[in-house]
């Protein structure tokens, strides 16, 4: 019988085969970047073996991008055809990949959610939930399971760093800034290439306004991060949100210019439009703009790329900021097409993704749209009624502040006092320690005094 790290069983006939598969999930769960090259190793050798089609397919889904369905589809197809025995296990796995192809994204956290409630520390479906979760923006749901696993958890079994990160990061999105900074800090004393966890502690400084100490709390960690997979260049886009800040814009462009979006990078040649690359670019470009820095041509990449998904409706909040992108390259034709297209799927599919697209993503690309048309009253009117519904397309309270920030310009533009305000407060709420002390919201401070 052949383990994971963790001991779990996985059925496979050859060891050799099992090896690799176990090295690809221990390389998933530490958010290294040869998960893929590892489980097509293991899959050479054994084409159908059922639990490395199964994370194939998984991982395809991961990945959200709609043009890798058909690939998602034939690896389910090839998990379920040769008719041998498999664990319960291996057969929640399977139910959540077929949940994933139906487009019954709840149902197929629910498989995830039953394998950690009998295997408290399978990491890999604790990650792969999490990262479902993260992205339908239910981190409430994502730390009630990291809760249900941690009591299981110690320090001498295999994965233990990479458990705490998840963890950490399941708090802080769940405003537990200080216990997710000291396990965050804890997962990287433990294993100081631990990305997921470096970053867990990013957004607990950034949430709480401490920008200087997220400067340097990231500078001495960049030389871990050699096998880490793109979530290196997210953690780049927060050393970039700390530098802006505190105002040091060039540090912000040879940032973005190195690691944010670089295409000389191997990760990016082969996957130059990953969705949380598109967002990170998109998302810093706006923001400098706002402070009135010139992004130069920066635009025009990411829009070419964009030109060639209008149509991929995997992620809501990838959607809105292509919204963001072809707005910000005068593209307005294709904005009318990308929201059409949004709107049809919203009307039209049964996906479990369709509301999110109808309650957030549609009228967050439409207020990016507006804005800047310089229509800012219509972002007033597209925002104000689904602002509280903006968490459902996915993301961090970081990352989602781009919306936000969208709707309190729109509010300053106009001088609307009253409506600032009360956006302040709800902001504050959402987490953000002072709003107006982060610089997108100074200006909008400077008017209610
Ligand atoms: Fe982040």
């Amino acid at each position: 019988m052949h383990t994971d790290a963790r001991g779990h069983q996985i059925g496979f006939e050859c060891t050799e085969a099992a090896a690799l598969y176990s090295e690809a999930v221990e390389s998933f769960v530490r958010r290294h970047a040869d998960t893929v090259p590892l489980l097509q190793q293991s899959l050479a050798i054994e084409p159908d073996n059922v639990i490395a089609q199964t994370t194939f397919g998984l991982l395809l889904h991961g990945a959200r991008k709609s043009a890798l369905n058909k690939d998602m589809q034939q690896a389910l197809r090839r998990a379920t055809c040769s008719g041998r025995s498999i664990s319960p296990r291996e057969q929640c796995y399977i139910n959540a990949l077929q949940h994933a192809c139906h487009g019954d994204l709840f149902a197929m956290v629910a498989c995830f959610e039953q394998i950690v409630k009998d295997n408290p520390t399978d990491l890999l479906a604790l990650s792969l939930a999490q990262g479902e979760l993260f992205w339908m923006g239910e981190m409430e749901r994502s730390l009630q399971l990291s809760q249900t696993a941690q009591p299981h958890w110690q320090s001498d079994i295999e994965g233990y760093p990479e458990f705490l990160s998840v963890y950490a990061f399941d708090l802080e999105e769940a405003g537990r800034y200080a216990q997710a900074e000291e396990i965050g800090r804890t997962s990287v004393e433990l294993r100081s290439t631990n990305a997921w966890g470096t970053h867990a502690v990013a957004h607990a400084l950034y949430m709480q306004g401490r920008h200087r100490q997220g400067v340097d709390w990231l500078s001495d960690k960049q030389s871990q991060w050699s096998n880490t997979n793109q979530i290196k260049y997210h953690i780049w886009w927060h050393q970039c949100l700390f530098h802006l800040e505190q105002g040091q814009h060039d540090a912000v462009l040879e940032h973005y210019d190195r690691w944010v979006r670089n295409h000389n990078e191997a990760l990016v040649q082969v996957t130059p439009d990953l969705y949380i690359d598109m967002q990170n670019g998109s998302s810093m470009l706006w923001r400098l703009e706002q402070q009135g820095v010139d992004v130069g041509d920066r635009w025009e990449e990411m829009a070419d790329l964009v030109t060639m998904r209008v149509d991929d409706m995997s992620s809501p909040f990838t959607s809105a900021h292509y919204a963001v992108i072809l707005a910000a390259t005068g593209q307005f034709d294709l904005c009318d097409s990308l929201i059409e297209q949004m709107n049809r799927f919203a009307d039209t599919s049964n996906h479990t993704l369709a509301s999110r697209f109808r309650n957030a993503a549609i009228p967050a690309g439409i207020a990016a749209i507006e804005h800047r048309k310089g229509h800012y009253q219509q972002v007033i009117d597209t925002l104000m009624p689904q602002r509280h519904l903006l968490w459902q397309m996915g993301g961090s309270h970081a990352q989602q502040d781009l919306f936000h920030q969208i709707l309190v310009d729109a509010a300053v533009k106009l001088q609307k006092r009253e409506l600032i305000a009360m956006l302040l407060k709800e902001i504050e709420a959402i987490g953000f320690a002072v709003p107006t002390e982060n610089i997108a919201y100074k200006t909008a401070g400077k008017l209610l005094q």
